[in-house]
């Protein structure tokens, strides 16, 4: 396609907010454009084309956006020969509200139009506003080309589907991210196996809930299926995937951890609530003795599965008693580590319309206590660890000094230690020494 006559090749600066999906349609969105003849900018004072890949997941991430563009309305103020789009949840959710809102904004595009923004950019460089927001019910988002990791990349996301349909009642995935849609699987194998021979040896599958994976594939095949044709593609080292739904994790897929060389021992299954009551209310679709027995037979097949959750606290109608249940849950089970959240009201969304709100307080004071119950198991975990041996895969530098390089065991635990630099890319066996919260230092052996 035509770009802008300039003497050198425009520039393209990316900004990501939010989860990993969206870090992986940034990539997405960056080699498409590169393939137009779009050069990677390194600030926002070099770029042609500065686009916010947006989330909205909770209101501190939207207000983030928000602030992100009062600053950059100070730049288009001092120069403003560059083009800017919003992208991706804030924009889906916000559409033309945001550049009424927000003038200088030139482009809108939302989660569903990464392959028409090269048109839309086009579009604003000869001086029209675009706002796309539509969202095809049932196809693939992405293009169905391949593409290049970065070089010194170890470790890649692959998206295996978009949209969501399990409407937890607290939850703006659905209304931004549309109807739940699953990859083809060729394209998902022939992806990673150009990522393999690119040297990628780690890849991460995401999806909203991968365990209803093959729904709208046909002939229909199921997440545990598709793992175990990923299995055997030489060069790749290891296999992970987020985020797992806890009424769709199947035994076919517990099966997996026990069978699956590649495949890593660890789960991210989210519990959000301890109590039945709150997690009917947040239409979760199963009870804390479901989700207490989905741990039990996963660690049946895996011992030292690593398992992580997420929770959310503060959910309206929240009493002390169901908080309670939370903290016991999580006690009982001994998460190796926890994202935890305070709820926030989400344009759209049933929640947001319970009237029986916790006060902000009360939602900060549960937010603490449960942060600091979880330090010290982590810590404990953690430390059982000592005196152990782990295979570690190294990404990179470590930050704790010269000399150290860092990675991950199977259970995603961040792992430093003293080492060359042309150990990383490679997997090695570590004997843990010291233990912190949230990263293991030990010694190659
Ligand atoms: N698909 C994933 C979750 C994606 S959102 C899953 O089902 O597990 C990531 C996390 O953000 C959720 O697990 C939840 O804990 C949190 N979250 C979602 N909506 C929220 C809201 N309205 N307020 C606060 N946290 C929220
Ligand atoms: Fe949101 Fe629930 Fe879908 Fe996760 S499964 S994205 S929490 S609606
Ligand atoms: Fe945020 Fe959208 Fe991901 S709301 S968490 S960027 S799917």
């Amino acid at each position: 396609m035509g770009i802008r006559s300039t003497a050198s090749r425009p520039k393209v600066y990316i900004k990501t907010f939010g989860c990993q999906m969206n870090e992986y349609d940034s990539l997405r969105i960056l080699r498409l454009l590169e393939s137009c003849g779009y050069e990677r900018a390194l600030s926002y004072e070099e770029a042609t084309v500065i686009l916010l890949n947006t989330c909205s997941v909770r209101r501190k991430a939207e207000d983030k956006v928000y602030s992100e563009l009062g600053r950059i309305k100070k730049l288009k103020n001092r120069q403003s020969n560059f083009i800017l789009g919003v992208g991706g949840c804030v924009a889906q959710q916000e559409g033309h509200n945001l550049v009424k809102r927000f003038p200088y904004i030139d482009i809108v595009f939302g989660t569903h139009c990464l392959s028409r923004l090269p048109v839309l950019i086009e579009k604003a460089f000869c001086g029209d506003k675009a706002v796309d927001v539509s969202m095809p019910a049932h196809s693939d988002i992405y293009p169905s080309d391949s593409y290049m990791p970065h070089s010194s990349q170890i470790s890649a996301f692959i998206s295996i589907m978009h949209g969501c349909d399990n409407y937890c009642s607290y939850c703006v995935v659905p209304f931004v991210r549309g109807r739940e849609y699953s990859r083809d699987p060729d394209d998902i194998l022939r992806e990673v196996t150009n990522l393999v021979d690119a040297g990628i040896k780690e890849i991460t599958l995401l999806g909203q809930n991968v365990n209803s994976y093959g729904r709208t594939v046909s002939p229909s095949l199921t997440f545990a299926a598709l793992l175990r044709q990923l299995n055997v593609i030489t060069g790749l080292e290891r296999i992970r995937f987020t985020t797992s739904h806890p009424k769709d994790l199947s035994d076919q897929l517990i099966d997996c951890f026990a069978e699956l060389d590649k495949l890593c021992g660890h789960i991210h299954l989210p519990l959000q609530s301890g109590s039945d009551r709150i997690l009917d209310l947040m239409n979760r679709g199963y009870t804390s003795k479901e989700y207490r027995h989905k741990i039990h037979l996963l660690r049946q097949a895996v011992p030292d599965i690593s398992i992580t959750s997420d929770i959310l606290v503060g959910f309206p109608g929240e009493t002390n008693d169901d908080f309670r249940e939370t903290l016991a849950l999580i006690e009982s089970i001994g998460y190796d580590d926890l994202f935890m959240f305070h709820y926030t009201d989400r344009p759209g969304t049933k929640a947001s319309q319970y009237t029986a709100k916790v006060p902000y307080a009360v939602k900060i004071k549960r937010l603490s206590m449960i942060k600091e119950k979880q330090r010290n198991i982590s810590l404990q975990k953690n430390m059982q660890l000592i005196g152990k041996t782990c295979s570690v895969l190294f990404e990179g530098h470590s930050k704790r000094g010269r000399g150290c390089i860092a990675g991950r065991t199977a259970g995603n635990k961040v792992v430093n230690c003293k080492g060359q630099p042309e150990r990383i890319g490679t997997t090695a066996v570590v004997k843990i020494e010291k233990a912190r919260i949230h990263s293991l230092s030990g010694k190659l052996i």
